[in-house]
């Protein structure tokens, strides 16, 4: 059987050797093309080099609070070479402190697993939830078992209910409070009579500026960096309560005691019943009083006390028996200030909202011990269920770093170091300055 000769040789010659070599009209415009693309990069690279400005090889801009920092990418970097690499926190640390999480935690993520750059506006938040339930969804401590929930994979999945809000937990206030006769009686009160952002300085409808300074709430503020509108000012008896329960104490004197320890009080009515005296002496002896001026005061006074203790002071306080002075004791009142030690809440960022809308119970509690904040459901109604700009991220509410434990930063930079384009100069000084010349890991 003749068949068709034709062998792998034969077919190979028949093709053209040299068609990859020989250029064709597309494929030589191409190429000089490509050539004149890259070599226009190159030139403008080297514009950038020549002015020391490596803008161009970073993959997107800065943070808003780093822009300032677009001149001189060797203070993160280090020296040029190094563009890329991972940073090391020392790099950070030399600029501001990120002071640990927990002395507990097992490790300590790198700064920038959270802190992420170039990507302009995009918060640190964005990465940093991610970052958290690595290590809350399966919380692992360095001795002994966690202290605190240890399986939250988010705000909606196994967080906790909020520690106030727990069986068992319970309102410490020693002061005598009813909300539903003040908001619901016959003088209904707004809930801004009593209660006003800190920081807001402005007069209160039934109060006066306190003529003795307000105790020292400072040592009860825990850790954090609150808002200066995040909380309420603390309920004061001369800002909020004075002018409709006033201390007045004798028909004969038209002053009010000053709200002060029982001590105080006992001398301020001793004072003023011995002017009084001393300007009316046709006073002495009247309804069986006695007639030595001495005599009087000491027999007003336990009269106009007696008053005090059982009647006008007992109405807010359960005042303590007498000691050897035969003077009562009043309870610390203990009014909690900041509900959250673990979380950062604020008011301002929800003012559009009723007061009542988060604190239902306060119209109908009768007293001081009722715990009107509210609990997760409440917040997770927004924060989570995808409510525009009501985020669900661990660090809306929470703090990572503990700020209580931030050490100073020496600053280590010149000026003309962070706003001109001279990596080549501010890198040698920056890592001279820094760290002995070795910024990187
Ligand atoms: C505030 C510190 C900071 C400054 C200033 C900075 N960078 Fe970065 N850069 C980073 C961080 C953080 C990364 C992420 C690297 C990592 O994961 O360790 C990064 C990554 C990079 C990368 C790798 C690509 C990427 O996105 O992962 C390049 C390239 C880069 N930077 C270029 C620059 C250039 C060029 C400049 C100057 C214009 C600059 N950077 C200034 C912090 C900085
Ligand atoms: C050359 C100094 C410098 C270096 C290095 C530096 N920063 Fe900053 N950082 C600043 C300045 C300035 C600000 C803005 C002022 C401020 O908030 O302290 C800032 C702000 C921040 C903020 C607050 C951001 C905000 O939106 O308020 C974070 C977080 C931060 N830096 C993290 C880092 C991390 C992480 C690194 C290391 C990758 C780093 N920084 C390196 C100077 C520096
Ligand atoms: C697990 C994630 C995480 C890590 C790791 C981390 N941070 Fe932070 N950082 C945060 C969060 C969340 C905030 C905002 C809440 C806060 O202040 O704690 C923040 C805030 C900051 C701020 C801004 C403070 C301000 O002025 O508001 C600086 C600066 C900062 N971190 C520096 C650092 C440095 C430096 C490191 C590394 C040593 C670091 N962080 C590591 C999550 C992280
Ligand atoms: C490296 C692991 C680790 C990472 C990452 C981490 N945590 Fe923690 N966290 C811990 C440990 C450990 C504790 C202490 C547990 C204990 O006291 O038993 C803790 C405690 C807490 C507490 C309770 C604080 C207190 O005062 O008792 C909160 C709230 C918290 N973390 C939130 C966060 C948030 C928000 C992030 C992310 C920005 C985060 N954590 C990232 C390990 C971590
Ligand atoms: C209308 C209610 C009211 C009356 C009446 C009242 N107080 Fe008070 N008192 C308060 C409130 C509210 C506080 C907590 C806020 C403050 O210190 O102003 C307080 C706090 C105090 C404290 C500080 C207790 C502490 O926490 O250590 C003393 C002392 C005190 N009162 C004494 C008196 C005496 C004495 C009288 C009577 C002469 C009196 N109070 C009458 C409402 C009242
Ligand atoms: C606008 C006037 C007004 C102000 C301001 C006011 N109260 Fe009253 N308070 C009243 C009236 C009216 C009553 C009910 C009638 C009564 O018992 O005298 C009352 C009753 C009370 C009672 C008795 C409640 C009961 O269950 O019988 C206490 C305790 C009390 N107030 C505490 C306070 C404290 C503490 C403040 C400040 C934080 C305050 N009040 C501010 C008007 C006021
Ligand atoms: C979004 C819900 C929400 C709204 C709206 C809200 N609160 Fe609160 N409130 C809270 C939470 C949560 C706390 C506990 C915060 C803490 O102490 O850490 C609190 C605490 C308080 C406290 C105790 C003191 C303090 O600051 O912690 C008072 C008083 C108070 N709120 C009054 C008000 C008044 C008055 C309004 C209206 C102007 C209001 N709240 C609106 C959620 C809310
Ligand atoms: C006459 C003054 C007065 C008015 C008006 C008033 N409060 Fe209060 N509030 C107080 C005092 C005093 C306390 C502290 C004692 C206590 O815990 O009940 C307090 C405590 C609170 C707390 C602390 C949480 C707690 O569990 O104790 C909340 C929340 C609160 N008030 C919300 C409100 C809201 C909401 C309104 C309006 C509907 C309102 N209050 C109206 C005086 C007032
Ligand atoms: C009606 C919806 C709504 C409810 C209910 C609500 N929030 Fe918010 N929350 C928001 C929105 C919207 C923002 C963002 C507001 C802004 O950025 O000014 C916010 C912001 C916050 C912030 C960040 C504040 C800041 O300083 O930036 C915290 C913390 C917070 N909420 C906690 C809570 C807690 C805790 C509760 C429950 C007691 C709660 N929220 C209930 C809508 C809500
Ligand atoms: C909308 C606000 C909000 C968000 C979002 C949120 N938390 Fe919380 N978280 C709180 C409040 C409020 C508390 C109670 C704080 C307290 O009782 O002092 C709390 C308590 C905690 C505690 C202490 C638990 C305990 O056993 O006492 C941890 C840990 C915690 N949160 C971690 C997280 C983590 C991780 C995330 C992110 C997945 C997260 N939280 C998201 C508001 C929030």
């Amino acid at each position: 059987m003749a068949g068709r000769i034709r062998t792998t040789k034969k077919l190979a010659q028949r093709i053209d050797r040299g068609y990859f070599k020989r250029l064709f009209p597309i494929s030589r415009w191409r190429r000089v093309l490509s050539f004149v693309a890259v070599g226009c990069g190159l030139a403008w690279l080297g514009l950038h080099a020549v002015a020391h400005d490596q803008t161009p090889y970073a993959s997107g801009p800065l943070t808003a609070a780093h822009a300032v920092l677009s001149r001189n990418c060797a203070s993160c970097h280090g020296q040029s070479t190094a563009l890329g690499r991972k940073i090391a926190d020392k790099a950070c640390l030399s600029c501001h402190d990120g002071p640990v999480h927990s002395a507990a935690q097992t490790f300590t993520p790198a700064c920038v697993d959270c802190h992420v750059e170039h990507r302009g506006a995009e918060q640190l938040a964005t990465s940093a939830g991610r970052v958290c339930t690595g290590c809350h969804s399966d919380l692992k401590v360095k001795a002994g078992r966690p202290g605190i929930a240890s399986n939250i994979e988010s705000f909606t999945h196994g967080h906790p209910e909020f520690a106030a809000l727990r069986a068992g937990s319970a309102d410490p206030a020693a002061i005598k409070f009813n909300h539903k006769i003040h908001v619901k009686g016959d003088v209904p009160l707004k809930c801004g009579e009593c209660h006003r952002p800190t920081g807001i300085d402005d007069t209160w409808n039934f109060g006066q500026t306190p003529p003795i300074p307000p105790p020292a709430v400072a040592g009860t503020m825990p850790s954090g960096r609150l808002a200066p509108h995040a909380l309420m000012q603390p309920i004061n008896y001369y800002q909020q309560c004075s002018v409709c329960h006033a201390l007045t104490f004798d028909d004969r004197i038209p002053d009010a005691a000053p709200h002060d320890k029982p001590e105080a009080v006992h001398e301020f009515v001793s004072r003023k019943l011995g002017e009084y005296i001393a300007a009316h002496p046709a006073d002495l002896g009247k309804d069986n009083s006695p007639r030595s001026p001495a005599e009087w005061v000491r027999f007003r006074a336990a009269e106009d006390e007696k008053q005090l203790w059982t009647v006008t002071c007992q109405r807010c306080h359960d005042m303590q028996p007498g000691a050897s002075d035969g003077l009562p004791g009043v309870p610390e009142t203990k009014i909690v200030r900041r509900w959250f030690t673990k979380a950062e809440f604020n008011h301002s960022a929800h003012q559009e909202l009723q007061c009542v809308s988060c604190h239902p119970n306060a119209a109908t509690s009768v007293k001081a011990s009722d715990i009107l904040i509210p609990g997760r459901a409440l917040c997770a109604e927004c924060h989570g269920a995808g409510v525009a700009n009501a985020g669900a991220d661990c660090s809306t509410c929470h703090l990572y770093h503990d700020w209580n434990k931030a050490r100073p930063v020496d600053g280590q930079f010149n000026i003309r170091q962070l706003t001109t384009f001279d990596v080549r100069r501010g890198s040698g000084a920056l890592l001279s300055m820094n760290s002995g010349g070795d910024l990187e890991r």
